[in-house]
């Protein structure tokens, strides 16, 4: 039920798609303060709203109406990613979308529009770039302590439960590991490393046989020359994904031993999620001895506690109440979703592809 104590400046959030991540969302919600779960809409689901007392909408636009939500949370399939985040503005109710932005680059320009004639936030899901280990990473690469970037490597590589593919969204173009999962690591990269200028994929759906790809290789250029390379597949037993790494979903067993990334540069390594900073001492490094015939030394770098997902809502509820702008906009996530079609076109056409927005919206410009 709905609290009766909860403050007045309670943020009321709204979930738009009620299946596994929109609950998922409505259990941060129940754990956290200053926002609750008022609505919930979904035209093939009341089992949410039952759940938690919210009020049930079969249509999402109904739901917008209502006057019941400070904000929503859209976590309907892809495709309808871009229809409703446009009902959302139109409502004027700040939203946090799902990743991936859209299914294709064509269909998100008409976001891409809606949201630059509209002063209402979107915030867009790449929920790991508000990861305390991700913060730390990134202050560390921004501050030098890596030297410039060379090369990037990076897995996510698990098995998925063969029930996962029963919704027939998962199994359809639209779906796929670049789109589900690859995104967000691509997406992280480029928060991490800088923008991805060129890249090459191969696919594969051998492993599945479905009509998306289950597997997926990607080889990258990064804008500053860095190369980096990707592996990412949902039918490989591994440990070595995000999930498994960090923590940061109890919904996956954590694998102590596990790590998803190695970025290395001029002057340093980093392991990731761990902050494993490998590096030659400062005597070394000035007596012209940093190389690979002497010991490099490790330290961990510091981070502070928490996980994405928690802090990922306290900045939306930030976001809703204006207090600051969304750390993940349309415009950045649409450059994730350029890299990932780009991979796409790559891995059928066998030849690098540069990931590009040519947006055609009208009063929108290129980046
Ligand atoms: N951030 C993450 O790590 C993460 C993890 C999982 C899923 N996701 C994203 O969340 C979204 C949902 O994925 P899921 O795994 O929960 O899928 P799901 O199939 O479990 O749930 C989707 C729900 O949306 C409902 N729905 C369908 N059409 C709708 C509409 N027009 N309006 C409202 N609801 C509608 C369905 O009935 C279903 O309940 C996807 O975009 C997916 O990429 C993100």
């Amino acid at each position: 039920m709905v609290s009766p104590q909860k403050s007045v400046h309670t943020i009321r959030i709204g979930i738009i798609g009620a299946g596994y991540m929109g609950s998922q969302h409505a259990s941060f919600i129940s754990r956290q303060e200053g926002v609750e779960l008022t609505a919930v809409a979904d035209p093939f689901s009341r089992t949410l709203a039952g759940a938690t007392g919210a009020a049930y909408f079969s249509d999402h636009r109904e739901l917008l109406a209502s006057d019941m939500v400070d904000g929503v949370i859209i976590a309907n399939p892809n495709a309808a990613h871009v229809s409703t985040a446009i009902d959302a503005l139109n409502a004027g109710i700040p939203s946090l979308l799902e990743k991936p932005l859209a299914t294709s680059l064509e269909e998100v320009q008409l976001l891409i529009g809606a949201q630059r004639n509209s002063a209402t936030p979107v915030l867009v899901g790449h929920h790991r770039r508000h990861h305390p280990a991700v913060t730390a990473a990134r202050a560390a690469i921004a501050n030098g302590e890596l030297g410039k970037i060379v090369a990037v490597n990076g897995m996510w590589l698990t098995r998925k439960a063969d029930t996962y593919f029963d919704a027939a969204w998962r199994r359809e173009k639209g779906a796929g590991i670049m789109l589900i999962n690859a995104v967000h690591d691509l997406d992280l990269l480029r928060f991490l490393c800088g923008e991805i200028v060129s890249v090459q994929a191969m696919v594969s759906n051998t492993a599945r046989g479905l009509a998306v790809e289950d597997t997926a290789g990607f080889v990258l250029r990064f804008a500053n020359g860095a190369v980096g390379s990707f592996i990412a597949s949902d039918a490989a037993v591994s440990p070595w994904t995000w999930d498994q790494a960090t923590e940061d979903d109890a919904t996956f067993p954590y694998n102590r031993g596990s790590f998803c990334y190695s970025i290395a540069g001029t002057a340093g390594a980093l392991g990731f999620p761990q902050l494993a900073c490998h590096s030659y001492s400062s005597e070394l490094v000035q007596s012209g001895r940093a190389d690979w015939n002497h010991e490099l030394s490790l330290h961990y770098l510091s981070r502070d506690s928490g996980d994405s997902y928690t802090n990922q809502l306290r900045h939306f509820a930030a976001v809703v109440r204006g207090e600051v702008a969304p750390l993940i906009t349309v415009d950045d996530a649409a450059r994730t979703l350029a890299v990932i079609q780009a991979s796409q076109q790559a891995a059928a056409s066998g030849t690098a592809v540069q990931p590009q927005l040519v947006f055609t919206t009208a009063g929108s410009a290129a980046p």
